[in-house]
């Protein structure tokens, strides 16, 4: 009875899972919810508006222009609810949302929700993986949405594919955590992540770089923080402002980078490596800036391998912890590069980006791979791919946690 004295409006989307949203509000009352139904027209050709008022006692609104609701139905019940649970949420919908309008009675809700917005999606693979979806579920996020499911499995079409409606008891479970005081699914997980390229020395003025921007490591940092890691960030030369409440190591070398991190590792549940580790440096640092001279010969070193290092730290102490996970920029052969990392590296996951995506822009492509294979994930918001990768960590982490997260 988790949900005792919790108001919920379960707002139902038009598409063939609209049936389920019968067994999602039984779910909400058996566990101690009162729920109020409100429906798009399109949701009333699947179910009907007879059996979610019988079932809630209250009159399950269609109309913003109920003469039952003189007034202000559209700001009223998202007033009233703790939490909008909108089940299903079709593609249209989500746009609808996303796009902020308000022209039907579950968008007002949506809108005028003071608390929890939790959508469940489902629709047709190629619905739920159209870039527009993407785009919009990503904008609904960024304003805070929470979202559970879809899931993979039997599609109304027959084919079976991503886009099912997730169980109810799941949806309810993320309705629980959505409304759990300050729930933060990585609470007190101590995590390392690494940033930005490494500068490495020729003379006091001159150094060899690359060109990371710091952008994706520093995404690392910032969501982790926001689902309550205590976060490390050790960053190389970067012009990022780091995220609140982060503990920032500002490093320049691979040497110095290795150092700060190695030091750090053991009492570390994860260590993140989003930095572009400088491979060489030069054997020498000249003392005074190096003058004019025809043809100049360097000669290059190479760094350790932080990651490498911590992996075979690890393989050697025969622990978990901490959970190591690398990147893999490649510009071919992507995901065999990736395997054999992982291999060598003895990491946990690696995160292969293709090269011409990744580097200075905000959003990322990239598949991940761990022992069991590779996720390809579609293009997405470094933000949004931090979370992904963060989700990774805390399977492997084992830490309990809601089902899905805002
Ligand atoms: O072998 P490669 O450089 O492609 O591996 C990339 C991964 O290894 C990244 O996670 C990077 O942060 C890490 N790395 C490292 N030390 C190096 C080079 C790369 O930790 N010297």
């Amino acid at each position: 009875m988790d949900l005792r004295d919790k108001r919920i409006v379960v707002a139902i989307g038009g598409g063939i899972a609209a049936f389920k949203a019968v067994e999602v509000v039984r779910e909400l009352q058996r566990r101690g919810a009162t729920v109020r139904v409100a429906m798009t027209a399109s949701a009333t050709r699947f179910v009907g508006p007879i059996t979610l008022t019988g079932l809630t006692g209250t009159p399950a609104v269609v109309d913003l222009w109920d003469p039952r609701y003189a007034g202000e139905v559209h700001v009223e019940l998202g007033a009233w609810a703790d939490a909008v649970l909108v089940a299903p949420a079709t593609m249209n919908l989500l746009g609808r949302a996303a796009a902020g309008l308000a022209d039907d009675v579950v968008l007002a809700t949506v809108a005028c929700a003071r608390g929890p917005v939790i959508f469940a999606p489902a629709m047709h693979t190629r619905m739920w993986t159209h870039p527009a979806t993407t785009h919009n579920v990503e904008r609904l996020r960024a304003v805070g949405a929470a979202f559970v499911g879809p899931v993979e499995g039997p599609l109304a079409s027959g084919e079976i594919g991503m886009g099912r409606l997730a169980e109810p008891a799941r949806i309810v479970d993320a309705v629980e955590a959505a409304l759990r005081p300050g729930a933060t699914d990585l609470e007190g997980v101590r995590l390392l992540v690494s940033a930005g390229p490494t500068h490495e020395d020729l003379d006091p003025v001159r150094f060899l770089g690359n060109r990371s921007s710091g952008k994706m490591g520093f995404a690392l940092a910032e969501r982790a923080a926001a689902r309550g890691a205590l976060v490390t960030l050790v960053s190389g030369p970067v012009a990022l402002t780091p995220p609140a409440g982060v503990t920032r190591i500002e490093v320049r070398s691979a040497l110095q980078m290795r150092e700060a991190i190695a030091s750090r590792a053991d009492e570390q549940d994860a260590v993140v490596m989003a930095a572009a580790v400088a491979d060489y440096r030069p054997s020498e640092r000249a003392e005074h800036k190096r003058k004019k001279a025809g043809e100049v010969q360097l000669t290059l070193v190479r760094n350790p391998d932080i990651l490498l290092e911590l992996g075979e730290r690890r393989a050697r102490l025969g622990a978990h912890r901490p959970v190591l996970v690398g990147f893999a920029l490649e510009t071919q052969d992507l995901l065999d590069n990736a395997r054999a990392k992982l291999e060598r590296k003895k990491v946990d996951l690696i995160v292969a980006n293709e090269a011409a995506v990744g580097f200075a822009g905000d959003t990322n492509r990239a598949s991940l791979v761990d022992a069991a294979g590779a996720t390809a994930l579609p293009a997405m918001s470094k933000h949004a791919l931090a979370d992904r990768i963060l989700d990774r960590v805390r399977e492997r982490l084992g830490v309990e946690a809601p089902p899905e997260r805002a």
